[in-house]
């Protein structure tokens, strides 16, 4: 056997989730056969932090905008932070324009297909650096995100929670993709749909998973989580959700706004003034020299 969990008489897990994956999968425009990496590295930096529902109309309206890098560069960025709208986090958009520039300047306009390229491009980590080079250009690599680590949790360590990441977690993935390189790569997104779709946090839907007579926490009993709770992400009253009123109001207006018009996005004076600071900080917003806030230009 070469590290792969199996039993007597059943496949490989590896290759049983990528046969699930063929009937279970969603069908998500950035999974479409012959994809262009462009559009893959898009998609993969707007769905770090935002759900599928609500990522899939801006990233149409991007790629019909901005069908390639050079196009994203050339634009100004209170275009870029207007498109992203509300997805969220959106120092997301700067980075990835900032990254559209850099493949713009240093790689010819083509976003590059090897790891190391890919992770020296603004906001590219080393989950998205490996997505697009699997899913964008096909190559055999572990890709890792918050799903594929609790998959991991559970089927390979017998833990009802992944806990914070690993170093070993890229080894780990690799150790369970098949042997064939057109499969493993299909196992990268087949066994974060699994994560996505099913081994979900909280209660998982082990009645329809592909694995669960060679899940290590199953087979154990599933037992409770005993670590720190999981952080369930507040909104209401945070700073992200000022930061986001501010920033609508900014989107919406066509020239710099006076300070007084930012003051209906949030009644509480001191939280304001401090979420501005840091979209000011971001370069999320500008000040013009009359004292008004604008998008950056
Ligand atoms: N397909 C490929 N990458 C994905 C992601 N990050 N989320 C959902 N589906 C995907």
């Amino acid at each position: 056997m070469t590290g792969q969990s199996s039993t007597a008489g059943s496949a490989p897990a590896g290759e049983s989730i990528v046969d699930w994956y063929a009937a279970a999968a969603r069908d998500l425009p950035w999974r479409t056969e012959g994809i262009d990496p462009w559009a893959v590295l898009v998609s993969e930096v707007m769905l770090q932090q935002t759900p599928v529902a609500r990522v899939e109309p801006v990233w149409r309206s991007w790629m019909q905008r901005w069908p390639t890098p050079a196009d994203l560069a050339a634009t100004p960025p209170a275009e870029v932070i207007r498109a992203w709208g509300k997805l969220g986090y959106p120092r997301r958009a700067l980075r990835l324009r900032e990254a559209a520039i850099a493949v713009a300047e240093r790689h010819d306009g083509v976003v590059p297909a090897d790891v190391a390229a890919l992770e020296a491009l603004p906001g590219v980590g080393t989950y998205t650096a490996r997505a697009v080079a699997c899913f964008g250009y096909g190559r055999r690599q572990p890709v890792v995100d918050t799903n594929v680590r609790r998959v991991v949790a559970r089927l390979v360590h017998g833990r009802a929670e992944a806990g914070n990441a690993r170093a070993a977690d890229l080894a780990d993935i690799a150790a369970l993709a098949p042997e064939d390189d057109a499969r493993a790569v299909r196992f990268s997104v087949a066994v974060m749909e699994l994560g996505a779709l099913v081994c979900v946090a909280g209660t998982p839907r082990c009645g329809a998973c592909p694995v669960r007579d060679r899940c290590a926490w199953r087979l154990a009993g599933s037992p409770a989580h005993d670590g720190p709770p999981r952080r369930v992400q507040k909104f209401a009253g945070t700073d992200r959700q000022v930061r986001g009123r501010l920033l609508d109001v900014l989107r919406a207006a066509e020239e710099p706004v006076d300070p007084a018009a930012l003051e209906p996005a949030w009644d509480d004076a001191a939280q304001r003034s401090r979420c501005l600071d840091s979209l000011l900080a971001d370069g999320l917003v500008e000040q013009t020299p009359d004292g008004s806030f604008t998008l950056p230009t």
